[in-house]
């Protein structure tokens, strides 16, 4: 296993590229499966977790070649339709086969994902709303097992809205017969460029980026090429790395007008930003003023950026509360950062994080991707050495991260743990 060793102190400055979406390039590739041909997926990230996709991919049949950032997905043979607990206990987002596997096939077997380093995180919307187009669905084994002759178009309302459960019921609509209304959809721009996926592989979905989505089943899809949109939280990670470390740092390649909620946090803490549609540069020679999130489904903050916007606070010149109205118990990384220093008091789903003069290096631990990304940041902006340990962790979700933020003036080496 990886660690990564951290020495704080340096501002950031120059310019880095934004990567493609990770949370957009999995239900992407997933779709590929809906239209048995080539298809070709560019912009896409150099991931631990689009890997593991290309893996589950292959072993229903796809043949999958990643070069250069661009998938290119051949889907004519698939035939098996399981993705099995040795690999969906990796990755959750492995559920998203479930409803191409069964708009193509009429049957799949999907394990149940566990849990996470932060909880429970149930698919019961996934199932809800594979049952209202009419699949037969049973839970065996700790497998989905959902089988459908033919998915008949209905009309689905969530109770909340769930990025997965609406990408993945988007996806089983698209081939069935008649239409289907998903209520309480998600908004968020990862099911944007899903619907805009299937439209171009001959689809008819609207109202995507509404809470209310139609999708028109139609007979068949064909194979495309298509664009990755640029990953958001990313970009939102590196301006908070960027806040926190002070310098003066331009972040290009990315899509302004899907982090505009964080554009405006960061402004109100204080910094400068210059933003155009596709970069952002941000002047930071202070601490952050203190200012209080609420996590919400998109356009609100996204619960992705809440760890990293605790560590930016951790160093502001007061007091500020965070709330992750989403999953009420992502705060791991509370305790990693309270080694560094950091004071932060947790009620519930509410941290309460006091502004402290600095952060001093320690050894800490990943516990997940998003923790990971917000001790990265505090080590570097800590006095002294950081070791952070269990780096696999954010190498499912950020390219190279450390060459990035190494570019721009910071000190991380990746070294060798011994178990
Ligand atoms: C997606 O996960 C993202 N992952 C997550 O990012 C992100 O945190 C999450 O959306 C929320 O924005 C990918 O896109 C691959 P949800 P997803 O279904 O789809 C509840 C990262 O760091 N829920 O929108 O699994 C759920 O418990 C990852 O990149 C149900 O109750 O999230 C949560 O409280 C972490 N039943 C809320 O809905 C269900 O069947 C939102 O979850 C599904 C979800």
């Amino acid at each position: 296993m990886d660690k990564f060793v951290i020495y704080g102190g340096s501002p950031l400055q120059g310019t880095a590229s934004i990567s493609g979406s990770k949370n957009a390039s999995l239900p992407l590739m997933a779709a590929a499966l809906l239209a048995p041909g080539i298809h070709r997926l560019q912009n896409v990230p150099s991931l631990r977790d689009v890997r593991t996709m290309a893996h589950l991919l292959r072993i229903i049949g796809a043949r999958v070649d990643f070069i250069d950032r661009t998938l290119t997905i051949d889907s004519r043979d698939c035939s098996f339709y399981e993705a099995p607990y040795e690999l969906v206990k990796t990755m959750r987002a492995s559920v998203y086969v479930l409803g191409p596997l069964l708009a193509r096939f009429g049957q799949a077997k999907v394990s149940l994902p566990g849990g996470c380093a932060w909880g429970p995180r149930p698919v019961d919307l996934h199932i809800m709303g594979m049952q209202r187009l009419g699949a037969e669905v049973e839970l065996e084994g700790g497998y989905i097992i959902a089988r459908a002759a033919k998915l008949r178009g209905a009309k689905i309302s969530f109770p909340t809205p769930s990025v997965g459960a609406t990408g993945n019921i988007m996806m089983a609509a698209a081939l069935a017969e008649g239409v289907t209304i998903i209520e309480n959809a998600a908004c968020e721009p990862e099911i944007v460029a899903l619907a805009q996926f299937i439209n171009d592989m001959g689809g008819r979905v609207s109202g995507a980026a509404t809470d209310r989505i139609e999708i028109e089943g139609v007979k068949e899809l064909s194979p495309i090429q298509f664009s990755n949109i640029p990953d958001r939280i990313e970009a939102g990670t590196f301006l908070c790395a960027a806040a926190l470390s002070g310098g003066d740092v331009t972040f290009e390649n990315l899509r302004t007008d899907h982090i505009g909620v964080v554009l405006n946090a960061l402004e109100s803490a204080g910094f400068v930003l210059d933003v155009t549609e596709t970069s952002v540069r941000i002047r930071s020679d202070r601490p952050a003023k203190p200012v209080d999130i609420k996590t919400a489904p998109y356009p609100g903050f996204p619960t992705d950026m809440q760890a990293q916007w605790i560590a930016l606070m951790s160093l502001s010149e007061g007091s500020a509360a965070i709330t992750d109205t989403i999953y009420t118990d992502r705060f791991t990384h509370v305790a990693e950062l309270r080694r560094l220093g950091a004071d932060i008091r947790l009620e519930g789903n509410m941290a309460l994080v006091r502004g402290v003069d600095h952060l001093q290096g320690a050894p800490v631990m990943s516990t997940d991707l998003r923790a990971s990304a917000s001790l990265i940041m505090a080590g570097m902006a800590a006095r002294g050495r950081t070791d952070l340990s269990r780096v696999y962790h954010i190498d499912r979700g950020y390219e190279q991260i450390e060459n990035k933020l190494n570019a721009l003036g910071a000190k991380i080496q990746r070294e060798d743990e011994p178990m």
